[in-house]
């Protein structure tokens, strides 16, 4: 795909390697623990568009149909000339559908880790809204990075953060990313954010439990990307994938689990392995309405607009700047 539709690319460059460090004392913790913001190498963006089509996937789907029941509310929200800043750019269709029916929007801003899905997203994006301004900004956005200048003229500068990404950081992190999101949108901007809610555990477990194993190969990719990308030797074979809900916390908890006593070498260290030990890769916290209007409150925004399925399954959610 030609990238040459796309102007000039904000790049961070954030590699595993630079991580490394932070990676190994994670693994060498008392409860093993990885972040999962780095499941997103190629093929981990790839697996995850394939979970966003599995019949348990409901997140996908769900907030797919409010936001086409609910364009035109949502477009009279965020309001004319804004500057869109989308926090992980993987939502094709989702941004397609947001950026049609804004009134004339002045910029869109794509902010993602993985290069190359971010400069064939925001190729595509460019080539279908010839009138907006694309700046790509490759970054890992729970670190700071600037906002590029638009050409035109904003309004005012909107978050969109979908597929309730919110929910795979620990509370007191997401009020600190709900934070920078606030410093970066400034006093007349906003948020809009796609936000999943707590329900039945059978369904919400079905989902990270896929009949197809979907779900198990995205989680294991973690290990193919250590073993590729900081020297580990990882037997694929000897760790399974494990998810279940936990209902007082509210929160899905996704682990690789290691089937027999083993020794693992990553970036030069010897990890050890009990049976039965466990690698925490995931958690997915499920909010409350209350619950999530208190830790955006936090965080200086204030819940304006909540707009949900029929069976409130999932919620999407228009925050303004409270000063
Ligand atoms: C990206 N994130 C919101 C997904 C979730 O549901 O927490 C990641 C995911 N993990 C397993 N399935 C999907």
């Amino acid at each position: 795909m030609p990238h040459d539709a796309v102007p000039a690319i904000s790049d961070y460059q954030p590699t595993l390697a630079d991580d490394r460090d932070a990676i190994v004392a994670a693994l060498t913790a008392p409860q093993k623990h990885i972040a999962p913001k780095y499941f997103y190498d190629a093929r981990g963006s790839a697996l995850f568009d394939r979970i966003c089509e599995l019949p348990e996937y409901y997140p996908t789907r769900t907030e797919l149909a409010i936001m086409r029941a609910r364009a035109d509310e949502i477009a009279a929200a965020i309001g004319e000339r804004a500057c869109l800043v989308e926090y992980g750019s993987g939502s094709s269709v989702k941004i397609r559908l947001l950026l049609e029916g804004l009134r004339r929007p002045s910029a869109y801003v794509p902010v993602e880790i993985s290069r190359n899905h971010l400069l064939e997203a925001a190729a595509e994006i460019a080539r279908e809204f010839p009138a907006l301004d694309v700046l790509p900004v490759c970054a890992d956005f729970t670190q700071p990075f600037e906002l590029p200048s638009p050409r035109e003229p904003v309004a005012r500068v909107v978050a969109w953060f979908p597929g309730s990404t919110i929910g795979n950081f620990e509370p007191d992190e997401a009020g600190q990313l709900l934070r920078v999101m606030r410093h970066q949108v400034g006093d007349q901007g906003g948020l809009l954010i796609g936000v999943d809610l707590q329900k039945d555990t059978g369904v919400l477990e079905r989902a990270y439990n896929d009949a197809a194993g979907v779900t198990a190969e995205f989680n294991l990719n973690l290990l193919r990307r250590l073993n590729r990308e900081l020297g580990g030797n990882f037997d694929l074979r000897a760790f399974r994938h494990h998810a279940h809900y936990d209902a007082s916390r509210g929160r899905i908890e996704m682990n690789l689990v290691s089937e027999r006593t083993q020794q693992v070498t990553l970036a030069g260290t010897v990890l050890k392995f009990a049976e039965g030990e466990r690698i925490v890769t995931e958690y997915s916290h499920k909010f409350t309405l209350h619950g999530f209007a208190s830790l955006a409150a936090d965080a200086g925004f204030a819940v304006e607009q909540v707009w949900t399925d029929a069976e409130d399954l999932f919620s999407v959610q228009w925050l303004t700047a409270r000063r």
